[in-house]
């Protein structure tokens, strides 16, 4: 196949999350220019909403406004988040400083992803949950006044850090966390400065201390590099062409995947070609190339962390031998990505296997045939889709909405992405 020409992805799913939660904050109107419009961002919409903001509807090419609530109130009915975990916890965190209560559910998978890992951190903040002890959603929140606390996280992610700081937000109270196994993506600590607040990092902990009261703010939200990824895997696999990303946001604290895609010896340059406001943007620009294992683990994991089903789709094609390290967290993401990765590269005719914490994948040339199973993960099924790309390849993808056909609209057809359909849950 030949992948070339320009492309750009949909809006960061990360930044348009923590726009429209931070936005519903703000009585006066915000302004998202391009973000993402898929269901987990129609969650955070939906929640915003529900506590008593008003979205404007989230359509492609759509600028979306979003006038909140400086207090917001008891929602009417069980907030669904969907299949978005960022909703989820990011809007415990939020909740946790209002005088409401609200219950938050989700679809099946992000049901049977743990939860007590961000409530532990909430409820000693002052916040009440019920049931207090769960791991699971639904769970009830009753929010209220907070007092400050310092954090060591079990895990370094994101969203248990963004939780914890946005609830000091709006608590008024200074919060420090920590992560203990390298830094996750800072989208909101950057978010927080861009709105006057003050948010430093040092040795580890990052300190949020109240700063200005929030104003309404204009955003244009850049490409998701993680969505940018598959486009990546995609040219990388390709036999001739030359693919240009443009537009993608290049925060170092979401790249970690590029330096992975060189070390296996791909031609990818990242342009940087805009400092901000709060996040740097530029241009993926990556040619085929001859790929070779490598080992992947330690600090850089939090850095690439929605990338590994990509990598190791990559890792699949690549000479030698590849091992992921502490990767023990993609068991708890939108399925056990770790599990189905190595099940479907075996299934596909590749050698796979995990440990509790590491994945390993033996490189071959041979072509991919068989029904991959994704437990409705997307990114499983766009990384899948990827091998299918390659000569001789026969990839069935098990999800109804066939992301095969998704990505080869995404090449065909720059700023494509899911309709936003009323979510089920
Ligand atoms: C996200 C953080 C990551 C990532 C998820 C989005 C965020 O999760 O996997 O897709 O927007 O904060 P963790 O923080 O749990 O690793």
């Amino acid at each position: 196949m030949k992948v070339t020409g320009e492309s750009i992805v949909p809006g960061d799913k990360s930044i348009t999350h923590r726009a429209l939660l931070l936005a519903g904050l703000i009585p006066s109107t915000s302004r998202l220019h391009r973000p993402l419009t898929s269901l987990d961002a129609a969650a955070s919409a939906r929640l915003v909403r529900a506590v008593g903001g008003r979205v404007s509807p989230l359509r492609r090419g759509a600028v979306v406004s979003v006038s909140g609530a400086a207090r917001w109130r008891s929602p009417g009915a069980t907030i669904r988040c969907g299949n978005s975990g960022t909703t989820a916890r990011l809007g415990l965190g939020l909740l946790a400083g209002h005088p409401v209560t609200a219950t938050l559910t989700g679809d099946r998978s992000l049901r049977r992803r743990p939860m007590q890992r961000v409530i532990a951190p909430l409820a000693a903040m002052g916040a009440r949950f019920h049931p207090a002890d769960t791991d699971r959603l639904p769970v009830t929140i009753e929010g209220g006044p907070l007092r400050s606390i310092r954090w060591e996280l079990p895990v370094s992610s994101a969203q248990l850090k963004s939780a914890v700081l946005l609830a000091g937000l709006v608590g008024g109270v200074p919060v420090a966390v920590r992560e203990p196994h390298g830094l996750s993506r800072d989208h909101t600590e950057r978010f927080l400065r861009l709105l006057g607040q003050r948010v430093t990092a040092e040795e580890g902990w990052i300190t949020f201390e109240p700063g200005a009261p929030l104003s309404a703010f204009e955003l244009t939200i850049p490409g998701d590099p993680s969505s940018a990824a598959f486009l990546v895997g995609a040219a990388l696999l390709a036999e001739s062409g030359e693919l240009v990303i443009r537009d993608v946001g290049l925060n170092p604290t979401r790249t970690a995947f590029l330096s992975v895609v060189e070390r296996m010896g791909g031609s990818l340059r990242g342009e940087l070609r805009s400092e901000g406001p709060g996040e740097p943007i530029g241009d993926l620009v990556v040619r085929p190339s001859t790929l070779r294992g490598t080992v992947v683990g330690g600090s850089e994991i939090p850095g690439l962390i929605d990338e590994v089903p990509l990598l190791a789709v990559l890792a699949a094609r690549s000479e030698g031998e590849t091992r992921f390290d502490q990767v023990g967290e993609l068991r708890v993401k939108e399925s056990d990505r770790l599990a189905l990765i190595a099940e479907n590269l075996r299934v596909l005719g590749y050698r796979a296997e995990t440990g509790e914490n590491q994945l390993f994948v033996a490189g071959s040339d041979q072509p991919p045939v068989g029904r991959v199973r994704t437990a409705g993960d997307h990114r499983l099924a766009m990384a899948f889709g990827v091998l299918g790309t390659v000569p001789g390849a026969r990839v069935e993808i098990d999800d109804r909405a066939s992301r095969r056909r998704e990505l080869s609209r995404l090449l065909r057809d720059p700023g494509a992405d899911r309709q936003n359909d009323p979510a089920p849950w």
